[in-house]
């Protein structure tokens, strides 16, 4: 579902100089997957995968997401092309002034979807989440794990392949992290979206993942195996990940 060949990404430094914060990397993800990245802070794992989505352009190589080479595309291409590619943030990034349900929408909207087919869509993506009781609430109103429930449903509501989610269960306690992975993981398995979370938790790699890319310095240092919550890491920092957990 998604091939990153070669892709580097490099920022200028206030001295004029360049920052390399993903070094020439190829990563493979399967469709149907659940994939973790995951590293310490400043690794380069959001942008790995912001490079998924093009909101980083790589200076080099290809980002192939379900077939397409989404760095060949024109402007309105990639519009189109990101439909099918959700995104969920840490710190949810819900419009304030809009309802549950209209934060739902917010997407529909913008793709240009009838009124009656937002309508019946938002009512499937809520009952996915398990809020429906809740749609004509706003934001303020909801639980950190009620506003990423939203967060979730909104990233659904379009029917894409691919959801990106970002520490989307670090701003929330344990409890409701689990519920949070335990709602992705329904998602990938009812609807077979692969999902892509970034995390510096072992915990939620052990808890959802299929395999997770560990990151140094923007570059892949292991890709581990997940096997019924067991991880065989061989890598200096993937066990010290490890024992942080
Ligand atoms: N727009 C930017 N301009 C300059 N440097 C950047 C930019 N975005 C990221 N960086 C640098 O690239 C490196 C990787 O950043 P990135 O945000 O990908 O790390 P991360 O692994 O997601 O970290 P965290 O766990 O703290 O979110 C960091 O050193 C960061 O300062
Ligand atoms: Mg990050």
């Amino acid at each position: 579902m998604i091939h990153l060949q070669n892709v580097r990404k490099r920022y200028r430094r206030p001295d004029g100089g360049w920052f390399e914060a993903v070094a020439s990397t190829s990563l493979s993800i399967g469709a149907g997957e659940i994939f973790g990245l995951i590293g310490y802070s400043g690794a380069g794992k959001s942008t790995l995968m912001r490079l998924i989505n093009l909101l980083e352009r790589p200076d080099e190589g290809s980002v192939i997401v379900d077939t397409q080479d989404l760095t060949g595309l024109s402007a309105r291409e990639l519009r189109r092309a990101r439909q099918n590619i959700g995104m969920v943030f840490q710190q949810f990034n819900l419009l304030a002034n809009r309802t549950v349900a209209g934060n739902v929408a917010f997407p529909l909207e913008i793709a240009g979807w009838s009124k009656g087919d937002i309508e019946k869509r938002v009512a499937e993506c809520l009952e996915v989440v398990g809020l429906t009781d809740r749609a004509g609430h706003y934001p303020a109103q909801l639980s950190g794990g009620q506003k990423q429930r939203v967060g979730i449903a909104r990233a659904l509501a379009p029917n894409p392949k691919v959801i990106l989610a970002d520490e989307a269960t670090s701003a929330l306690d344990p409890k409701t992290t689990q519920s949070i992975l335990d709602c992705l993981q329904d998602i990938n398995r009812r609807f077979g979206v692969t999902v892509v979370v970034v995390t510096h938790e072992m915990n939620v790699v052990r808890s959802i993942c299929q395999r997770a890319a560990v990151l140094d310095a923007g570059r892949v240092v292991e890709v581990l195996d997940i096997v019924d919550g067991r991880i065989e890491a061989e890598s200096e920092l993937a066990r010290s990940l490890l024992e942080a957990a």
